[in-house]
């Protein structure tokens, strides 16, 4: 028994993080999929504590990472910043220092969520992490911040590999703005662009004027893009970038000036999103593909983002994808949190 040379790494963006060590979280993935129950796996967290520090809601995220430490023999436990007295800017309270040491004296990692509405200026949800990640003694992994999501592209990248094959160079995935009614933060589509960029794939993506992502995010999903012999694209119309696509991904986010004085401004957002119906993916659209697979890291906004015929149909792979999140945080677990590799 031994640890991974992976063990306490943080996990807050596939970025961070060199291509062989990914592939290295996809491979014990792929090999606890298959073995789900194998007792190589059952006891990797025995007695241990994963802390789950959810500021925004969750059902994929929570119950996957519940059943990951479940699985590896250990335990999750559920925390709500409201229960723990936390020094915010406007009341007094303990500081993320002394929270991530104590925390640490405790657990085997804690995993940490907050986006949206939660904070008040876009890559503040990611400075948390990054807080807690400098004086924490335990890894951090990123449950969705307002930047990225880790978890969920390391699945998306597992389940289009499982339908395209481990080789994705030369394979175009369309990531694609939806309107919708839900104002959501930059992180899945940004973390799928940077990941599947790493792994070869040509990557479009597609938005109505004014829906620009993070631009440091795009400038290194074109270096991956050119290190890797893929090509990058954007497009503000709504159709072209499903030309020759062999993996559709839509999404609705929200506007770069979604926060501004000081506050999120959901309700401006949505509304402003809703003015493009057009911006649905629909079976339409999707027969100017390659055959492409529909996948959206869930929930799904259906009749906005994505037509029902597509989301459910034979195409789809949302809910394999929605499963790999279970494997991936089960290996991620593994690697940098067990002592008994
Ligand atoms: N994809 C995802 O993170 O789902 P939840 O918001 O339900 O956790």
């Amino acid at each position: 028994m031994s640890k991974s040379h992976l063990f306490g790494r943080d996990m807050i963006c596939s970025q961070d993080w060199k291509k062989e060590e990914l592939d290295e979280i996809l491979e014990l993935a792929k090999k606890m999929k298959k073995d789900r129950f194998s007792p190589k796996f059952t006891k990797l967290l025995e007695h241990r504590t994963f802390f789950m520090f959810f500021y925004n809601p969750s059902v994929r995220t929570r119950q996957s990472f519940e059943c990951a430490a479940t699985e590896l023999g250990g335990h999750a436990q559920f925390l709500e910043p409201k229960t723990m007295r936390l020094k915010t800017k406007k009341t007094a309270g303990e500081t993320t220092e002394d929270a991530a040491k104590v925390m640490s004296r405790y657990a085997c990692g804690i995993g940490i969520r907050i986006l949206e509405d939660k904070i008040s200026y876009y890559g503040q949800g990611d400075e948390l992490l990054r807080e807690y990640a400098k004086y924490a003694d335990i890894p951090i992994v990123n449950m969705a911040d307002d930047k990225f999501h880790p978890c969920q592209a390391l699945a998306d990248v597992m389940g289009i590999q499982e339908h395209l094959g481990e080789d994705l160079k030369g394979k175009k995935i369309l990531i694609t703005w939806a309107h919708g009614a839900l104002a959501r933060s930059w992180c899945s589509v940004q973390e799928a662009a940077l990941l599947c960029s790493r792994y070869g794939m040509d990557v479009t993506i597609a938005y109505p004027q004014g829906y620009d992502l993070d631009p440091k995010v795009i400038e290194d999903v074109k270096k991956n893009c050119s290190e890797n012999g893929a090509k990058f694209e954007t497009t503000n119309d709504v159709k072209d970038g499903y030309k020759g696509a062999h993996v559709v991904y839509s999404r609705n986010w929200m506007s770069p000036n979604a926060y501004h004085d000081g506050e999120f401004h959901k309700q401006e957002e949505i509304e402003k999103a809703l003015g493009y119906p057009e911006w649905i993916c629909d079976a339409e659209k999707m027969k100017l593909t390659e055959n492409a697979l529909f996948t959206h890291p869930m929930p799904i906004d259906r009749g906005h983002e994505v037509t029902d015929d597509v989301a459910s149909g034979p195409r789809s792979i949302i809910y394999d994808v929605a499963e790999n999140r279970l494997h991936v945080q089960k290996a991620i677990m593994a690697l940098t949190m067990s002592e008994r590799l």
